[in-house]
């Protein structure tokens, strides 16, 4: 095809030029030349286009604006007894009512699922003298509860007279269509307080000043924008039913009426307070589910607390990074925007977080903006990101880290800029979690850092998850999202359209965020602040329709005192529980180089002590494939990572004891401590969750008779000055009774108080449904290892699906020593002197008693491993054979 030359660029010249004079063209092409200098100077750059600018929504109009005084404080969250499960909530499967456990989930309130038609689980704690157990009683479906069997259904309302607990009822949308239909119980001659009518389209609602109402406004309207279909409305009520929400519906043929949605029963039949619900998807709308809370507390007679107070700290990362700037408009609307909301936000402050490094890197407006907010530095609060917006765990080596840290520094002392808040926040979460602890050393020597925040730990998601811990003296809070992130400059780009960030303000995610979290850091970038300032809208917009409809009571505090408030609100978080990064695929990339995924243990050794894993550890080095952890400084061939004390010092810290494997090496630790340590199946699991378990398990008689030995060898005055039999025979009004106990508990070594720590509960622990599965854990049995160390070896490797390796030759039964020895380069090398000791054997009295002592453990033990469908170790096959 023909191209038309005339059309060629050059051609369009050349034809220029032949009209115009040479001076003409010369002026042209330099008017061209400086144009395009401009242009690339960046002083033409394109600002990103203004679309118009948005203005905060008000939902006061329809709503009481008065506020319950005086709000409380945050000195509780949740039930007041922190020993029992607080609700119990009966399902229709195990699986369902997702929407209420998720919730529950998020306000950190634990539940017991008691699937409904099963026989009713335990109610009264008879441990603690016979306290209850729940503070409410939901069911997923209310007919459950006015349907039960007579039997249960008496044992339940005895339980709620005695205990005032109250029940939280839903009625299901998805019944056939009813118009004005009670709940009948022919069996039972029961008829329902009230008729109800299914499938309606919900329509403006109205709340009424009920008694119940705490966190919700009384005397409030709305629009239910997102969740109206499919309501149940309840007609014909019985005169002592209080209404406590309201909806207006329309009939088919137009005409309009007002029924209740949620109603109260006040205790007058049957003595139970119960809040009915209309639907069984009514927890998506938002104000059921505040509504929830509020009868949580009211049905709990006030012990499962909610408080109203709610701290809030907004932050701006990446100011002056990037090429969406602000400018100096942008900068004075911020300034106009954080004192709108400090009307509904006590005491609240945009917080700040620099790199210094690209101040004044944008055109000419945005270098105003940049000078506007160092002029306007006093009116925020300020913390460090870092100097150029570099990922921390790219660093290795901590005086880069810190020289870097160090600029920024320079800066802020240069601009002086207030940074007073002890808090810092690194790129893309990177180095906070999973920890890169060069990080925290440089934060510490070069800002004294005591707080950051991140969405990564545990996990990003489910984000209603996220938790805070204390690492190296730093306290990580947990951060939160508000739907905004780095790209999004316009309202009306919003992803997905602006009418999901509404959705997302007017009662969902966001709305959620501020009710289910006592203390909310979110997380913007300085971007969502100019352009059409999507951010301020967004905080000013959800500020306000939480002052309108809600008494909840928001307020800003600096990071420290934030944090001080976290962690006495929820200590136990304190001690992270490290998880695998290699397996989330966000803490991957924020990985340093120096680590790899190769370094974690394939298997564990978790003793318990005196039961032979001395031998089985040495054993097990001798094969070609098995590497073990290296050597501790300070317990020498065990790590003892999951105890409290190593545990603190991270995940890198254990991982240094490990080589780099290969695919073929299989990488093991014993340590063993592991059996009885309280929090070891949970933070083995969450770290090694396909790992495999290996304990030994000895005839407890003989381990206590082991362990009274090794203690004597190590000079234990009692042991010492006792014999084995005078210990063991102490009664309880003895003298040194309490060592009794010290010695029998033959799986802890440490006090009474573990007494409850049997091996069946700590198998179970380890095994059961609660962290690993059954088929990750292989049981030896502990005399076996001494009498037959092959045949122990060789079903373990099978278990651990590890090229076999002959044991045959390589381990010889010593006489003088007792024990098997290993041949290593043609010598026999038998364990030091402190395995195997030679000892007198116990005294047949002291045996008795002992086999008495332990026989329910026993059984109790093999009725487990036969449960969990382990082969029983042969001292345990014989009932009688462990009886006297
Ligand atoms: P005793 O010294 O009381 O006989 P652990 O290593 O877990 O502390 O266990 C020590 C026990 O391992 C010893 O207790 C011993 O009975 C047992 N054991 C099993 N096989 C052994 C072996 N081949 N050599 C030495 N001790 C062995």
């Amino acid at each position: 095809m023909m191209r038309n030359r005339s059309l060629q660029p050059w051609c369009v010249l050349l034809s220029l030029g032949r009209k115009l004079s040479l001076r003409k063209l010369l002026i042209l092409t330099l008017g061209l030349a400086v144009l395009s200098l401009l242009y690339m100077s960046g002083f033409t750059k394109p600002v990103p286009k203004m679309k118009r600018m948005l203005t905060p929504r008000n939902f006061c109009a329809r709503s009481n604006r008065s506020k319950i005084s005086p709000p409380d404080d945050l000195k509780t969250w949740g039930p007041k007894n922190h020993y029992s499960a607080h609700i119990l909530l009966f399902a229709k499967t195990a699986s369902s009512s997702k929407l209420l456990k998720d919730f529950l989930g998020a306000l950190r309130l634990k539940y017991k699922i008691s699937t409904s038609g099963k026989n009713l689980p335990d109610l009264i704690k008879l441990s603690r003298g016979g306290v209850g157990k729940y503070f409410v009683i939901v069911f997923e479906d209310i007919r459950d509860y006015y349907f039960m069997d007579k039997w249960n259904r008496g044992i339940l309302e005895k339980y709620c007279n005695q205990f005032n607990a109250g029940i939280i009822g839903f009625v299901p949308s998805g019944l056939e269509k009813v118009e004005n239909d009670p709940m009948l119980d022919p069996v039972n001659n029961f008829t329902s307080p009230f008729t109800m009518s299914s499938h309606n389209i919900l329509g403006p609602v109205k709340v009424s000043n009920h008694s119940m109402l705490r966190i919700l406004k009384g005397y409030i309207e709305m629009d239910p924008m997102y969740a109206r279909s499919s309501w149940v409305r309840f007609t014909n009520l019985r005169e002592d039913i209080e209404p406590v929400v309201f909806s207006r519906f329309k009939s088919s043929d137009g005409s309009e009426y007002t029924d209740p949605i949620v109603i109260y029963e006040p205790e007058i039949k049957d003595k139970i307070r119960k809040v009915i619900i209309g639907g069984s998807d009514a927890l998506q709308f938002w104000l059921i589910k505040v509504l929830f809370l509020d009868a949580l507390l009211y049905l709990s007679n006030q012990q499962l607390v909610i408080p109203l107070t709610r701290y809030v700290l907004v932050d701006i990362d990446d100011i002056f990074v990037g090429s969406a700037r602000l400018t100096k408009p942008d900068v004075t609307a911020l300034v106009e925007s954080q004192s709108r909301l400090e009307e509904h936000i006590k005491g609240f402050k945009y917080n700040l977080g620099f790199s210094g490094s690209y101040f004044l890197a944008g055109n000419r407006e945005e270098d105003e903006g940049d000078e506007e907010l160092i002029l306007q530095r006093d009116e925020f609060w300020w913390f460090p990101h870092m100097w150029k917006h570099i990922q921390p765990h790219r660093f290795n080596n901590l005086s880069d880290l810190t020289s870097r840290m160090e600029l920024n520094k320079n800066f802020a002392a240069e601009k002086n800029l207030p940074v007073e808040g002890q808090y810092s926040v690194a790129p893309h979460h990177s180095g906070v979690y999973p920890v890169h602890q060069q990080l925290y050393s440089a934060w510490k020597q070069v800002w004294n850092i005591q707080v950051t925040s991140t969405e990564e730990y545990p996990n990003l998601k489910p984000a209603r998850r996220r938790r805070g811990f204390i690492h190296s003296g730093i306290a990580v809070l947990p951060r939160q999202t508000c739907g905004l992130y780095t790209k999004n400059l316009f309202y009306d780009d919003y992803p997905g359209g602006p009418d999901k960030l509404e959705s997302s303000i007017e009662g969902g995610e966001l709305f959620q965020t501020f009710l289910t979290n006592p203390i909310s850091i979110f997380m913007t970038h300085m971007p969502n602040y100019c352009c059409d300032r999507t951010a301020p809208y967004t905080f000013e917009t959800v500020a306000n329709f939480i002052s309108c409809y809600t008494n909840l009571d928001l307020r800003t505090l600096p990071p420290t005192q934030l944090a001080e408030k976290y962690f006495n609100l929820f200590p136990e978080e304190k001690t992270a529980v490290w998880g695998n990064p290699c397996i989330d695929k966000r803490h991957l990339e924020i990985l340093s180089d120096n680590r790899t995924c190769n370094k974690l243990p394939n298997f564990l050794i978790i003793g318990p002590q005196k039961s032979g894993t001395t031998a089985l550890h040495s054993f097990l080095n001798m094969h070609p494939n098995l590497v073990s952890s290296a050597s501790s400084p300070e317990t020498f061939e065990e790590v003892q990572f999951f105890n409290v004390k190593n545990y603190n010092r991270g995940l890198d810290w254990y991982t240094d004891f490990f080589p780099d494997r290969n695919t073929s090496v299989f990488l093991f630790e014993k340590s063993a401590t592991y059996f009885d340590g309280e929090f070891v199946p949970l933070r083995a699991h969450r770290l090694l969750p396909d790992a495999n378990i290996v304990a030994i398990l000895l005839p407890p008689e003989k381990r206590a008779y082991s362990w009274y030995q090794h203690i004597r060898a190590h000079s234990d005055p009692t042991a010492i000055n006792h014999s084995f039999k005078e210990v063991i025979l102490a009664g309880p009004g003895a003298e040194n009774s309490s060592l009794t106990l010290y010695y029998l508990s033959v799986w802890t070594k440490t006090n009474s108080k573990k007494e409850e720590m049997r091996i069946p509960k700590i198998i179970k622990n380890f095994s059961d449904l609660n962290y690993f599965r059954a088929k990750q854990l292989h049981i030896i049995d502990g005399e076996e290892m001494r009498s037959s160390p092959v045949a122990v070896l060789n079903r373990l490797q099978h278990f651990l699906e590890i090229p076999f390796y002959d044991y045959k030759d390589k381990l010889v039964f010593d006489e003088k020593k007792g024990f098997y020895c290993q041949v290593l380069e043609g010598k026999k090398k038998c364990l030091g002197k402190g395995k195997g000791r030679l000892y007198p054997k116990m005294d047949p009295e002291t045996e008795t008693w002992l086999l008495n002592y332990y026989k329910p453990h026993n059984d109790h033990l093999r009725a487990l491993l036969q449960k969990l469908g382990f082969p029983l170790p042969r001292w345990l096959v014989d009932k009688d054979s462990r009886s006297p």
